[in-house]
């Protein structure tokens, strides 16, 4: 049975963003596991112009090459770790229209998170909970939360993660969370598979 693999999505894509600190360091703790393979999925890469097409991807999937390649991606992946700034109480816009260009793709896979800002980022997480879910995905509940003291650290003050060693072990947390569900769904959908064939 081969490992699932895991996507941690970089959610922002703005010049000087921390996001991408953020997901290097959960990349660097998820590296030693036996249990998941994971990789880094820079929304940088998969730019993509504002959402106006005919129907969701629900009823229409959307058949342009930049459509393609980002939910051609998710497709590959059997779970995923959403690193998400909060904008505004809420997620960026960036990653709320990339979701609404996919709906099979990341179907019946799990999706945990990592926030960060003034309150971890909940708010955002919570926002995210109720997008995913929209997309059956399945939202996990053990997150990761960076709060304003570590947050002010790491962006203000020079300060390492390791600075903060109460944050790795709900990483780890995260991550077993993450893991049992990644396996479980992805043996849900081949033992699907095969019955489909059959
Ligand atoms: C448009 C915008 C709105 C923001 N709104 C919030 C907010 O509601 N809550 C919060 O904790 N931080 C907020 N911030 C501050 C972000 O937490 C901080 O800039 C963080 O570094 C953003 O993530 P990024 O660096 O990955 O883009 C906001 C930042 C921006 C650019």
């Amino acid at each position: 049975m081969s490992k699932p693999r895991i996507g941690i999505i970089i959610s922002t894509t703005r010049e000087g963003r921390f996001g991408e600190r953020v997901a290097r360091w959960v990349a660097e703790q998820a590296a030693s596991r036996t249990d998941i393979e994971t990789e880094i999925v820079d929304l940088r890469d998969y730019p993509l112009p504002f959402f106006d097409y005919i129907a969701s991807p629900r009823f229409v999937p959307i058949d342009t090459p930049e459509a393609r390649k980002w939910s051609g991606k998710l497709a590959e992946l059997d779970g995923y770790v959403f690193v998400t700034a909060e904008y505004n109480h809420s997620v960026s816009g960036v990653i709320k229209n990339a979701l609404d260009f996919v709906f099979a793709e990341s179907a019946r896979k799990p999706a945990a998170f990592v926030g960060y800002g003034a309150v971890g980022g909940a708010r955002a997480v919570e926002h995210l909970r109720q997008i995913v879910v929209e997309l059956s995905m399945v939202p996990l509940n053990r997150a990761v939360h960076i709060n304003m003291e570590p947050f002010m650290g790491l962006i203000r003050d020079g300060k390492d993660f390791a600075d903060y060693p109460y944050l790795a072990p709900t990483v780890v947390t995260m991550l077993d969370e993450l893991a049992w569900y990644a396996q479980t769904l992805k043996t849900g959908r081949e033992l699907e598979a095969q019955k489909a064939a059959a």
